[in-house]
């Protein structure tokens, strides 16, 4: 067993895990949502804000930070973690599939991709050596190697050249994080499993990088625009082929039951934009499922969101909180961003409870149905 990674307890009647990640700026217990702060700010909130709710980790991105106000400028200021005074893990994604996802006019080369910036088309390039020097740069506790996430629905020769790549340019980033000390140092880089919707490729992705012992592994490639038992079936088709001994991510995802669903195939954390997005639009999270508050039937509700939730934004009534989402306020980004982060990581938090009671499948269950058919 790696010393970085506690495997506390693994379920019986599924593959759920309750484990511990040692990273260089604390310990994180898993399974775990980590809040997406892309721009170094979880958008609305502040670091106390993101402490208050029981954060243990977030995100920033290397695509986006590097084009502004870059990684030099962060490395000048003290790193990441001091520029925008989170004390906390920080994991960074490498940026690959930004350039994918944003970036105009890709050229891909064996070392990495040739692109143009989505904000003023400066060129630009991203291969393992520069993913990896903008890691180390921002101080990331946990960095991501540099793959290329194939699109849904993709044939299987273009997956399998995508899968050929992530391999060539995972060993890479793991070459330059071993000669130049990063791993040493105590922080950890992730591999990548690609594989879109090939069961075998996925397999034999996942079994490639875990020979190369990396202290994590991640799947990637998922929520492309899949249907949602595609996504399943991709996650459940690669879990089993990676390392049991070592933390498992799955990149992007997901909805509250996705979460709890891909908790019992096996994965220990995960990332998504979803709760801080859609809060600034007004959608907020209750165990009998989504509530819009720009629904004209809360204008007058005293109630809170939610009877059985306990948090800074519960003291509101419904019909204050749609006022400042109508208006259009500040705050009611603020407030609904904390309750839906708030409600990720006690979703989180109630599953390893679960796991540790040794009753997550019945749980699980029971809580999705009820989330799946509430009328919030
Ligand atoms: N974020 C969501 N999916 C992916 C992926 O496949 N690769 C990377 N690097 N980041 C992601």
């Amino acid at each position: 067993m790696p010393d970085h990674f506690q495997l506390l307890k693994t379920d019986t009647a599924t593959a759920a895990r309750r484990g511990r990640l040692q990273t260089r700026h604390g310990v994180i217990e898993t399974p775990i949502f980590m809040p997406v702060g892309t721009q170094g700010t979880v958008k609305s909130l502040t670091p106390a804000h993101l402490r208050e709710i029981g954060s243990q980790i977030i995100l920033g991105n290397t695509y986006h930070l590097n084009l502004r106000p870059t990684s030099e400028l962060i490395k000048e200021l003290g790193g990441l973690h001091a520029f925008m005074g989170w004390s906390g893990p920080i994991l960074t994604d490498s940026g690959g599939f930004q350039v994918f996802s944003l970036a105009k006019l890709r050229k891909m080369h064996d070392d990495g991709v040739e692109f143009q910036s989505h904000l003023d088309g400066k060129k630009l390039f991203l291969g393992p050596r520069e993913v990896m020097t903008i890691q180390q740069n921002l101080g990331s506790d946990i960095a991501m190697v540099i793959d290329e996430c194939p699109p849904w629905p993709c044939d299987r020769d273009a997956t399998a050249e995508a899968c050929a790549r992530s391999l060539r340019w995972a060993v890479k980033c793991k070459e330059i994080a071993t000669d130049n000390g990063f791993l040493a140092a105590g922080h950890h880089v992730f591999a990548i499993v690609q594989g879109s919707t090939y069961d075998d490729l996925r397999r034999e992705a996942a079994e490639s990088l875990a020979a190369l012992d990396f202290p994590g592994y991640a799947v990637g490639g998922v929520s492309v625009g899949e249907p949602e038992p595609e996504m399943l079936k991709q996650v459940g088709a690669t879990t089993p082929f990676m390392p049991v001994d070592k933390p498992r991510y799955t990149m992007g995802l997901g909805t509250p039951p996705q979460l709890l669903k891909m908790v019992a195939l096996g994965v220990d954390m995960f990332d998504c934009v979803l709760p801080s997005r859609v809060a600034r639009n007004g959608l907020v999270f209750t165990p009998d499922g989504p509530m819009n508050l720009k629904n004209e039937k809360y204008r007058a509700d005293p109630r809170p969101i939610s009877e059985e939730i306990n948090n800074y934004t519960t003291q509101f009534s419904r019909a204050y909180l749609r006022h400042l989402t109508v208006a259009g306020e500040i705050l009611a980004c603020t407030l609904c961003t904390l309750h839906n982060l708030h409600f990720y990581l006690d979703l989180m938090a109630q599953a390893r409870a679960h796991i540790e009671a040794g009753d997550y499948g019945t749980w699980y269950r029971a809580w999705v149905e009820r989330y799946e058919t509430g009328a919030a």
